[in-house]
């Protein structure tokens, strides 16, 4: 199978787990050199490095907490670096935006502090990630920012999360008018519910997995490789006339 990145280079915010990590290897296999970043888990991170390096592909991962905002203009000092040192440029083709904290909060329980940790990392981030990438994203580049069906049908239990994943939709179609004379494209991928630690709670509880599953066209929790192909495909040439977009990749979920 010819690759679909050869020669690209991406950055993948969180990449040390779950979806993220399942971006960055596919994109690896995809033929990009790809940046990864973490915040906790450095073995994770250093885990999914060693495991795109043993399947002949390149990366690196770099550390940033990105509820501190200070630590966007650090990471892509830091990212500058390594990719001048791999790839003689800071050139970047690919972004995606997909870190993202849970204790999501309800209505009774959130705080000013919890709902403002939510909005930096969920929200804040993602933009000023892209603003910092601006001078970097090559033209024709890709930013894909991963979203929630929850963005466009909110989650009652979770209304901070959602309001976060709606302004992400929101943003993206305001980057997607931003960057087309560039012709940068700027979508979002929606996810259902997939299989990672950020649903454990709700995985544990078998009541709620049939539910879900009941409420779901194709029957099932998706795996982070359902997502990551949606990814690659909007990342490579093959989405190149499509922007602006929130494509909802969830095996069709309250349909
Ligand atoms: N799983 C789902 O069902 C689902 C559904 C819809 C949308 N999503 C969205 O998909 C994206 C990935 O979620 P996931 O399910 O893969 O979650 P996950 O397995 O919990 O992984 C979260 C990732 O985000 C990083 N992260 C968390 N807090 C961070 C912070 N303060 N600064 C920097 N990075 C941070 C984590 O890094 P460390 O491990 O280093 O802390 C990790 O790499 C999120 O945007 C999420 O909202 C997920």
């Amino acid at each position: 199978m010819p690759q679909l990145l050869t020669g690209k280079t991406a950055l993948v915010t969180g990449g040390s787990r779950g979806i993220g990590r399942a971006v960055a290897e596919r994109l690896a296999s995809e033929g990009a050199a790809v940046a990864l970043t973490y915040n906790a888990s450095r073995a994770g991170a250093d885990e999914a490095v060693a495991a795109i390096e043993q399947a002949g592909g390149s990366a690196f991962a770099l550390q940033a907490d990105l509820s501190d905002a200070g630590a966007v203009p650090d990471l892509f000092s830091r990212l500058d670096r390594e990719l001048v040192e791999r790839t003689g440029s800071t050139s970047l083709d690919v972004l995606v935006n997909n870190a993202g904290n849970s204790g999501w909060g309800g209505l009774a329980d959130s705080t000013p502090e919890s709902w403002d940790t939510m909005f930096a990392v969920q929200a804040r981030a993602p933009f000023f990630v892209v603003q910092s990438a601006l001078s970097r994203l090559a033209d024709g580049g890709r930013v894909v920012n991963v979203s929630s069906a929850a963005g466009a049908r909110p989650m009652q239990s979770v209304p901070v999360y959602s309001m976060a994943k709606a302004g992400i939709n929101n943003l993206t179609r305001a980057l997607a008018m931003e960057l087309g004379p560039r012709g940068v494209t700027v979508n979002a991928v929606a996810p259902g519910w997939v299989r990672t630690d950020m649903n454990t709670a709700v995985r544990e509880n078998a009541d709620l997995v049939a539910s879900i599953e009941a409420d779901t066209a194709l029957g099932r929790f998706g795996d982070v490789s359902d997502i990551a192909a949606v990814v690659a495909f909007l990342a490579s040439d093959e989405g190149r006339w499509v922007t602006g977009q929130v494509i909802e990749a969830s095996g069709g979920y309250q349909l």
